[in-house]
């Protein structure tokens, strides 16, 4: 049985969860607006996977006996200045959603709830992998700086994602 700080905390991470998949589909939408399919295939499938976390907290939630309880989300922004801008939010919005996994896991280690250690250790390793692709993404767009030829290179890169070529 899931204890009601962490059932708590879990469900504030639900809410956070759908909001990074509500943010990538505002920025799927503000690519896609410009003709960048590529980079908006990239944002929706990023999208999907907010969804597919928001979920394991839910299951884990009920699995554990505990109460889901999905609360009311932010609208996310809509217009960015340019596309490292929009790499650059997702760089630091996934900063922070690192920063209250880790939050999640002192409470668990504090609790002694070892089922929701073993279950949060799968979330601290995704956001390895979520802040090495937004720095990757970040890093690119700063070494092409806008030029058309390559964001359309890019562009053709990223839609690639998902088909085992790129992550
Ligand atoms: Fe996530
Ligand atoms: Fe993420």
């Amino acid at each position: 049985m899931i204890g009601k700080s962490m059932q708590d905390a879990m469900n504030e991470q639900i809410n956070k969860e759908f909001f990074s998949s509500y943010l990538y589909l505002s920025m799927a939408a503000y690519f896609e607006d410009k003709n960048l399919m590529g980079f908006g295939h990239w944002m929706r499938l990023q999208a999907d996977e907010e969804r597919e976390h928001a979920m394991k907290f839910y299951d884990f939630i009920l699995d554990s006996g505990g109460r889901v309880q999905l609360k009311a989300l932010d609208a996310p922004a809509t217009e960015w200045n340019s596309n490292l801008e929009v790499a650059e939010q997702v760089a630091e919005h996934e900063a922070k959603v690192t920063t209250s996994i880790h939050a999640l896991y002192e409470l668990a280690l504090k609790e002694k709830d070892y089922p929701s250690q073993v279950m949060l250790q799968w979330f601290i390793s995704e956001q390895v992998e979520e802040e090495k692709n937004a720095a990757e993404l970040v890093a690119k767009l700063r070494l092409i700086e806008e030029r058309g030829t390559a964001v359309l290179m890019l562009d053709h890169r990223l839609e690639k994602r998902g088909n085992g070529e790129e992550e």
